[in-house]
């Protein structure tokens, strides 16, 4: 792989021992890749920040890098973490602490401190544009409706790539690289949020890590492609795709497969585990919640109240928190909370007793039994709220 001299100094120690320590990740995943030189990025994303899913080991890294000189050489954002102050009352002091320290880390070394895995509501990327960011979701999402370009990042590439401001070019920061290898054309018309987190839980395992062109998907609504995005990148390694909305046209491909009612209808069953009793939890927000979003969920609140012993979450970044003040306030005074920074996934719902979540996000459903040890149902947005308020 090609160094510059500027890169031969840093990766020679020449910068200091945390800059050293980046350069060296990024060149060996480079080599691993073939890759021929370092890009400059426009930003970098980091994913891994919650303790629950971190645990301690990676804590003194961090501390390691912040203390010797590592400073964030782009615009740098964070995966949301495991509380926020509606939770606090609830955790441990210990569990506070460690993930209090975590943040301290990323903040020392420069990272922004709303916490989100929707990072594009904070600051839109440019099209064209180099990025490393490591949300899964958030990778589909600007590659594939955005228009930027970003290859899955683990947590500690990403974090390399934030302090260096550059990234190895190989994968999809390559141009042919991006070519759709096929085509999957939508038998059916899909309505609802949770039949586009459907389509992507379904793509994501028939399609492994091919790149499609999708048909069909001229009407959908950002919030809807945002579904899924999250969704296929959770079953598989797809990190992006093409489609009208972002193109106009789409080119076909010589293998294609056609996805029916059927296929989403049996995803759909699929990601019902719980029973048809009341879930402990409502949520709406993985990934965040946009602006539209939670407009959306305080106009079907408005005059209502949440039922007693169901908690109703609404999870989004400080920022949109912060934009829509209003519809918060209406959402919170109908008994429902707006969780900031926060991803219930990676939250220890299990301490709070939570056994069975009811949510619109077919990423938190295929997630949940796993990670929160909890049952699910898959719901609409509507439905939920219906579930979740008082008639
Ligand atoms: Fe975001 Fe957590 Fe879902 S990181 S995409 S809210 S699983």
């Amino acid at each position: 792989m090609h160094l510059t001299r500027e890169e031969e100094r840093v990766y020679d120690g020449e910068r200091g021992w945390a800059n050293e320590k980046c350069m060296k990740i990024l060149v060996r995943l480079g080599e691993l890749f073939d890759a021929k030189r370092l890009i400059p990025i426009e930003s970098a994303h980091v994913s891994g920040v919650s303790y629950k899913t971190l645990g301690d080991a990676p804590i003194e890294y961090l501390k390691a890098l912040a203390s010797n000189g590592a400073e964030t050489r782009v615009r740098a954002t964070l995966n949301p973490n495991s509380f926020d102050e509606y939770l606090q009352s609830e955790l441990e002091p210990s569990l506070q602490n460690k993930q209090l320290e975590i943040l301290e880390q990323f903040e020392r070394m420069g990272f922004t401190k709303s916490s989100t895995c929707t990072p594009y509501y904070l600051e839109k990327p440019r099209i064209d544009s180099h990025l490393a960011w490591a949300e899964s979701s958030a990778v589909v999402y600007v590659n594939s409706v955005l228009g930027a370009w970003t290859n899955r990042e683990g947590g500690p590439s990403a974090l390399a790539a934030a302090i260096i401001g550059k990234t190895p070019e190989y994968g999809i920061h390559v141009p042919e690289n991006r070519e759709p290898q096929v085509h999957v054309k939508l038998g059916t018309r899909l309505r609802k949020d949770i039949e586009f987190g459907a389509l992507g839980i379904h793509l994501g395992r028939i399609l492994k890590d091919q790149i499609p062109t999708v048909e069909g998907l001229s009407g959908a609504q950002y919030d809807d492609l945002k579904q899924l995005c999250a969704a296929a990148a959770s079953t598989g390694m797809v990190n992006m795709f093409h489609c009208e909305k972002r193109r106009g046209t789409i080119t076909n491909t010589s293998h294609s497969v056609t996805v029916s009612s059927e296929d989403i209808a049996g995803t759909i069953k699929s990601l019902n585990t719980g029973a048809e009793s009341k879930p402990d939890l409502v949520f709406i927000g993985c990934p965040h919640c946009s602006l539209n979003e939670i407009k959306q969920v305080a106009h079907l609140m408005d005059g209502r109240r949440v039922k007693p012993r169901t908690e109703f979450w609404v999870c989004t970044s400080s920022h949109v928190k912060e934009t829509a003040k209003n519809c918060v306030q209406r959402i919170e005074r109908s008994g429902g909370h707006v969780l900031a920074g926060v991803c219930t996934v990676v939250s220890w719902t299990e301490t709070l007793g939570i056994e069975k979540i009811m949510t619109n996000s077919a990423k938190t459903a295929y997630y949940a039994p796993t990670l929160n040890k909890a049952t699910t149902i898959l719901a609409t947005k509507e439905d939920c709220l219906k579930a979740a308020l008082q008639r």
